[in-house]
């Protein structure tokens, strides 16, 4: 007998995208992402405007995925949302309509971990064919609020094998965006002008971590320290050397993450090797990783640019993993801004 047919809703908003995901037996039939512009002016996402603008995001969001995938309400078998982390504001509205949604449709309501999320994006059949991980693998995951190394054993078994002891790695780069006068989320920005300067222009100190933990603080200090002696001798220092700045920052980052993730490989044997969360957008860190695994035999897996950053898809991904077991959550669901992988 065939199975019926899951068509599964996610919806994130964690953070300053409020999105939505169709996903129907694990193909990806809609993907919608809604940024929110009002943090720009502010350097940073202003939480309680993250509220707001998810409050006036999510109705049309979830409808143009509804549209985009050409079903209604009354189609969906089940509804997942991020629970966390994030900013509790921000979660409370996604989790409140998942809830609404599941209650008055009267279908399963799931939550999802936004981290393992990201990892499980790898996992989102998007019609391109592209290979996925197998398991065991190995996961550097690297957003605006974590660095982890995560060894990944099924869909539903993760283990922190190391993470940040302050500042994430988007953080470093939104950080030294800051310092540059760049608007927010700067990594993105970094990322353009480190493409035409030389990364070996300027040199940066490197953190002293045990294990496979990870420091972006100091950093950032050091990088401060740097910026405002360069401009107290030369008013024009950014703008005569952006590009140059921007490579060496980028490559000190990306040193570093390199570095534990080869670390981590060698300690655990796994060659399974993937890279998740906003930061995997990088090229420097992309081509950084091409190269490793070259050199040293990894089978490196990197996630489209859609599914790097956050997006539903992966929300909806984990959330159909979970459909699988019959993992579902009672109507009594909270958000959990901090919420262990
Ligand atoms: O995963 P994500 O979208 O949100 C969180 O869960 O935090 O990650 C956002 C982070 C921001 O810090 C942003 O600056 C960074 O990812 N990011 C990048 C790039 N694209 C996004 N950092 C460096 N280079 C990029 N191309
Ligand atoms: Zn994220």
């Amino acid at each position: 007998m065939q199975r019926p047919s899951c068509i599964l809703l996610g919806i994130e908003s964690s953070c300053d995208e409020t999105a939505a995901a169709i996903i129907k037996d694990g193909k990806l039939l809609a993907n919608v992402v809604a940024g929110q512009e009002v943090h720009r002016q502010w350097g940073g996402v202003v939480p309680e405007l993250a509220s707001r603008a998810h409050q006036q995001n999510i109705v049309p969001v979830i409808a143009s995925a509804l549209k985009q995938a050409v079903i209604g309400p009354e189609d969906l078998t089940a509804v997942s949302f991020t629970r966390g982390p994030g900013l509790m504001g921000a979660l409370l509205v996604g989790t409140s309509f998942a809830k609404a949604l599941a209650l008055s449709r009267n279908i399963p309501l799931i939550e999802v971990n936004h981290m393992q999320a990201h990892i499980l994006a790898h996992f989102i059949d998007d019609g391109s064919g592209r290979d996925k991980p197998a398991f065991p693998f190995l996961c550097l995951t690297v957003s605006g609020g974590h660095t982890q190394l995560v060894k990944v054993s099924d869909p539903y078994t993760f283990e922190i094998l190391g993470e940040t002891q302050d500042d994430a790695a988007g953080e470093a780069f939104d950080k030294a965006a800051k310092i540059l006068g760049l608007p927010y989320p700067g990594g993105p920005l970094i990322d353009k002008h480190a493409v035409n300067g030389n990364p070996d222009a300027f040199r940066f100190p490197e953190a002293q971590v045990p294990g496979l933990g990870f420091s972006f603080s100091g950093l950032k200090t050091a990088f401060l320290y740097f910026i405002r002696d360069k401009t107290a001798e030369n008013p024009k220092f950014i703008e005569e050397n952006l590009n140059d700045i921007c490579a060496s920052i980028q490559q000190a980052i990306v040193k570093s993450l390199v570095k534990r993730l080869d670390q981590a490989v060698r300690e655990t044997g796994l060659t399974q090797v993937a890279v998740a969360g906003g930061v995997s957008a990088n090229s420097g860190l992309r081509k950084a990783l091409e190269e490793k695994a070259k050199e040293k035999g990894w089978t490196l897996f990197v996630p489209p640019f859609a599914f790097c950053t956050d997006n539903a898809a992966m929300i909806a991904m984990a959330g159909y993993f979970k459909y699988q077991r019959g993992e579902f959550c009672g109507q009594d669901v909270t958000p959990l801004a901090r919420y262990e992988v």
